[in-house]
């Protein structure tokens, strides 16, 4: 690992860090005036009075303060989208969508974002939105900060380096990068092409799910979350600064390098986490258990138990259940299901959800396994079978995905999706039944 990369493990620890010697005051926040003529700014993701278990606060120390820039104009918004999604009437429809195409012009990160759906408002902080990206070019002179959410970046193609203001973090396909509402970044492509998914959660933050039964360990541990140490930029030049601030994108000049924090100590960073790392828990006697033991991430709504968004992810696995249909069965849920494939394929679609494509089933839409996976899972010899080289993952959100004018008329919207089911042929056979019963 080189030096620029370097971690701290642990999910919400109060990490202290700093890339100069020095630059880290002792024993207090804000001294008077700072030995190496850094300015002391904190930084806060939660209210001041949150209870301590959730509240999240850095103290940075920077070659200049946040404030120093031109004033913002608001820039179009390319294909970004915001709650509150009006834009066509949602539809009760399941529905499916192929990769999105890689970009053909320069493309960064920024401009590569297309939103496909959402709910709630960031003016609410509820709900989230969800996007996918495409590039293929780094952000060289400018930099992105969103003040209407956290942004949980899931790569399917190519890595990205994260280079934020409180260090740089690394995350390619089998990883997941969070950067936490308001942290300045700048995203640089380590790959040729660089395609994935975003899941922009206006609400409260993103934390590890509770254990209940399960106890102290498993799921998510929270030692393989890793935080960047300290890493600064002591660069002047004609840089731009992207907001995305109320649903808009605003741009203001500024003439440094924003990711100048030289140390900081606190609990509000940004991290990445290897799924590899998950660490699942399934039946080892029979049936098929709700998707909730694959949460790695749940962003609590105010009501108990029902999440403004949970990620789940469903990894490579063993299958052992005993007389059971081991795909997911048939089902029609209250909350709303946003799905992705990293790689390799989903056990309850035989095809049609590939790496890089999506799906959305609604609340209350029917959905499950198609025609084809049916039929062969009915009929599968049940000797223990591991599900190698997969990983799907589900945004599950309690509010109704509202997809955008760009998912409901792009041509990687996959009209023929409802036609996997339509082979689900009849199988009650109750006359034979009672004849066979009556003889
Ligand atoms: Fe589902």
């Amino acid at each position: 690992m080189s030096k620029e990369t370097a971690y701290q493990s642990g999910f919400g620890n109060e990490f202290a860090t700093e890339a100069v010697e020095g630059a880290l005051p002792v024993g207090q926040n804000a001294p008077q005036e700072h030995p190496l003529g850094l300015y002391t700014e904190q930084f806060s993701g939660t209210p001041f009075t949150a209870p301590r278990a959730v509240n999240r606060r850095t103290w940075t120390y920077r070659i200049r303060p946040s404030v120093t820039h031109r004033p913002y104009e608001e820039m179009a918004p390319g294909l970004i989208r915001s709650g509150p999604f009006t834009e066509p009437p949602p539809s009760p429809n399941q529905m499916r969508w192929d990769p999105l195409p890689l970009p053909e012009r320069e493309t960064d990160f920024v401009d590569g974002v297309v939103t496909m759906g959402g709910n709630g408002d960031p003016a609410m902080q509820t709900g989230v939105a969800i996007h996918l990206y495409a590039a293929n070019r780094s952000m060289h002179d400018r930099f992105f900060a969103d003040a209407d959410g956290e942004l949980l970046i899931v790569p399917q193609m190519g890595a990205l380096r994260l280079a934020t203001e409180l260090g740089i973090l690394e995350v390619a396909p089998g990883e997941i990068g969070v950067i936490p509402r308001g942290v300045k970044f700048r995203v640089e492509l380590l790959d040729r092409q660089a395609r994935g998914y975003i899941c922009e959660n206006y609400g409260l933050a993103f934390r590890l799910p509770e254990l209940g039964p399960i106890g102290a360990n498993g799921l998510a541990n929270a030692r393989d979350f890793l935080a960047p140490v300290a890493a600064f930029e002591d660069r002047d030049g004609d840089f731009n600064l992207v907001t995305k601030f109320q649903g808009r994108l605003w741009r203001a000049a500024i003439d440094h390098s924003p990711l100048d924090v030289v140390a900081w100590h606190g609990n509000y960073s940004p991290y990445t986490y290897d799924l590899a790392r998950f660490n699942c828990i399934n039946t080892v006697s029979f049936d098929h258990p709700d998707p909730s033991i694959y949460t790695v991430l749940s962003s609590p709504s105010a009501i108990p138990g029902t999440a403004n968004c949970d990620f789940a992810i469903f990894p490579p696995r063993w299958l052992v259940a005993e007389h059971s249909f081991r795909p997911p069965w048939f089902h029609r849920n209250l909350m709303n299901e946003f799905m992705g494939l990293v790689f390799g394929v989903y056990d309850a679609k035989a095809e049609g959800f590939v790496p890089g494509g999506a799906s959305l089933h609604n609340c209350m839409a029917g959905h499950g396994p198609d025609a084809e996976t049916f039929e062969r899972a009915s009929r599968a010899e049940l000797k223990p079978q591991y599900l190698a080289g997969t990983l799907a993952f589900m945004f599950e959100t309690q509010l109704v995905v509202r997809p955008t004018e760009f998912a409901m008329s792009t041509r990687i919207l996959q009209h023929e999706y409802f036609e996997c089911w339509q082979g689900l042929k009849k199988r009650f056979a109750a006359e034979a039944m009672a004849a066979s019963k009556s003889r």
